[in-house]
């Protein structure tokens, strides 16, 4: 089958009039049996940004205002974030790219502009100079992680990019530099999968080890870290134009493709045994995001591959019906968690991203 990704646009846009409506003051992260949680007193959660990109997304696209209100009131929200250090990790660009970034660049309000500039202060203050790379999530204090960083995170440099052209300093730019060429080496492996975390020596910077992460397994391919890292260096390459990007953007798309399944349907790990059957849909729209743009850099093979894993999803893992809240089904957090196959909010944003994408009416919020 063949969609007509305008069509698909409208029919999201339809739906999530009527989601919008049900959920004011909500800030989802899941849907249980069609109906988002709310994580309004879990402030600090890394996915609170996700529900007020969607909307901003459709703002963009279709200017109802009911979107715009919503968003505007997460975003309001995050600020108490900021007074929280140990709310603050690598995620600041999910956070506040989604919200303050897709409102200043919609709006130009200068508030928003406050909020980027506050956020990616505190993303390259994270920045672990003997070692380079951006730190990944907090401890107790007692430095157990210090030294971790994750492939998650080359998601989150844009806020480090757009800054520094915001301020006209090139600070931010050099330590999202400095983390990607660090991440080329420390995550990438030969076969062009990616590691999902990395631990170094916090003082000498020395790599030493590996963690399996979220994936199924040590030495495994989990399929979102492949798609945080396939879309996060394409982005790198937009803002750089470095070429190792670029470069290692295709290795990394090229050996997905190789491991997408005949189904076209995502497991949570490519190495994972058959049975469960797990799956990540958010694996699958992150990719898609990340190949459309490589597409516009590396030719059509690229745009095919997006095309197909978008399809798949829209004719099995989609509702579009207006009585249930989530769009994308068959989402997974991570492989050894005892919740899989359901509804997560950053799966609907990476669906409607590539949907808008592909019909061009897209706000590019990296
Ligand atoms: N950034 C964490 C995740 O992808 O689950």
């Amino acid at each position: 089958m063949s969609f007509n990704w305008g069509e698909i646009a409208d029919r999201i846009r339809e739906k999530e009039l009527s989601v919008a409506a049900r959920n004011i003051g909500r800030i989802p992260y899941r849907a249980i049996d069609g109906r988002f949680d709310d994580q309004s007193e879990n402030i600090s959660w890394w996915t609170n940004g996700f529900w007020a990109g969607l909307l901003w997304q459709l703002y963009g696209a279709y200017r109802d205002d009911s979107f715009r209100t919503a968003a505007e009131d997460i975003e309001n929200k995050l600020d108490r974030v900021f007074l929280n250090h140990w709310g603050m990790d690598h995620d600041s660009g999910f956070r506040w790219l989604m919200t303050a970034g897709a409102d200043f660049r919609l709006t130009g309000s200068e508030a928003s502009k406050n909020r980027l500039i506050v956020a990616a202060n505190d993303l390259a203050g994270r920045f672990n100079h003997a070692g380079r790379f951006i730190r990944a999530w907090n401890d107790s204090g007692d430095g157990s992680r210090a030294g971790w960083a994750i492939i998650d995170c080359m998601m989150n440099l844009p806020l480090l990019y757009i800054v520094s052209d915001l301020l006209n300093d090139p600070r931010f730019r050099q330590t999202a530099i400095l983390h990607a060429d660090t991440a080329m080496i420390a995550f990438l492996r030969p076969d062009g999968s990616l590691c999902h975390i990395v631990e170094f020596d916090p003082s000498t910077g020395a790599r030493l080890r590996s963690h399996g992460g979220q994936g199924y397994a040590h030495a495994s391919s989990w399929t979102r870290g492949q798609a945080w890292g396939l879309y996060g260096f394409t982005l790198s390459y937009i803002h750089t134009k470095k070429p190792e990007y670029l470069e290692t953007a295709r290795k990394i798309a090229d050996r997905f493709i190789e491991r997408i399944p005949e189904s076209r349907l995502m497991p949570v790990d490519f190495d994972q045994p058959p049975e469960p059957d797990y799956e990540d849909s958010t694996a699958s729209a992150i990719a898609v995001c990340g190949l459309i743009e490589l597409s516009k850099l590396l030719g059509e093979k690229y745009l095919s591959a997006a095309e197909e894993l978008l399809t798949a999803l829209t004719e099995n893992r989609c509702r579009f019906d207006r009585g249930c809240d989530n769009i994308l089904e068959k989402c997974t957090a991570a492989y050894h968690d005892s919740w899989h196959n359901g509804a997560i909010i950053y799966g609907d944003y990476f669906y409607t991203e590539a949907v808008l994408k592909l019909c061009s009416r897209e706000t590019f919020l990296w």
